[in-house]
């Protein structure tokens, strides 16, 4: 049976196709998530044509789900819907801010999670892409997003073909602080990484990565201070054009 525990990420899809109306379905029930003031500061964008799955690749770094799922969902931050209700109806709508579009991409991230473990109760398999917001503004340009709207997320979705092992986590103590934070030491931090560190499987990462240890694949490889800064610049020229940032 399908439970939180044993849930994975799915990365490769088989030919079955996903229905429209399930995916309807699935992104209508998803709707009951908590929002702000109940406004649903999101949109989708369900990418299902084969061209436009081809462009948006590049923006996703290549990764092959992009291509291969039955549909991509680009998640978005959405005011705009909201501003143009509230102008139409004699308000007076001041949501250009990052206030704003923080409040909106929660509501988004949100929505998006709910679909997420719905459409995996249905048997569906799905894959979290965080590029998104890499490459925020050639998302943008490709599917045609007017100001105050922002894509926070992909989900790439499709029937599984594959059954990967189900990833570790941290324990519950590393997590839960009782009452005020109980900041680590380095003792505490040993403890908390022990059985992530002792895994068969990031042994070998460090191993053919060639690094010391495994943090520093996050670091020096993965996620990168150069390039998380870069990034950054991109991600805010992204906000201001669109209307969240001056
Ligand atoms: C913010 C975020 C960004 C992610 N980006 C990617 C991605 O670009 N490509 C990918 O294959 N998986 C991506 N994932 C999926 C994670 O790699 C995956 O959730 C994690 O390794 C744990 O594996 P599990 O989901 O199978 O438990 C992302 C997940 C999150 C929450």
């Amino acid at each position: 049976m399908k439970t939180i525990e044993n849930r994975t990420t799915i990365r490769k899809y088989s030919n079955r196709e996903l229905s429209n109306t399930l995916l309807r379905e699935l992104l209508a029930r998803a709707e009951h998530t908590p929002t702000m003031g109940n406004l649903q500061l999101y949109s989708v964008v369900a990418t299902r044509d084969q061209e436009m799955k081809r462009k948006l690749a590049p923006a996703h770094f290549g990764q092959p789900m992009v291509e291969n799922a039955a549909v991509v969902l680009t998640f978005c931050a959405d005011f705009r819907r909201t501003t143009i209700w509230a102008e139409n109806r004699k308000g007076n709508p001041g949501y250009g801010n990052f206030l704003s579009f923080l409040n909106a991409a929660t509501d988004t991230l949100l929505y998006c999670q709910t679909f997420t473990n719905l459409a995996e109760e249905e048997g569906l398999g799905t894959c979290f892409l965080g590029t998104t917001i890499y490459n925020s503004k050639q998302i943008i340009d490709i599917l045609k997003l007017p100001k105050l709207v922002m894509p926070v997320a992909t989900l790439t979705v499709g029937y599984p073909d594959e059954s990967p092992k189900v990833s570790d986590r941290l324990p519950i103590e590393s997590i839960l602080h009782e009452e005020t934070y109980n900041d680590y030491t380095p003792e505490s931090i040993d403890r908390y990484y022990k059985e992530k560190e002792s895994l068969e499987e990031n042994l070998h990462f460090v191993e053919i990565n060639k690094t010391e240890t495994l943090a520093q694949i996050f670091t020096d490889i993965r996620y990168k201070k150069s390039d998380n800064e870069a990034i950054s610049v991109g991600l805010l020229e992204a906000l201001k054009q669109q209307g969240f940032l001056k």
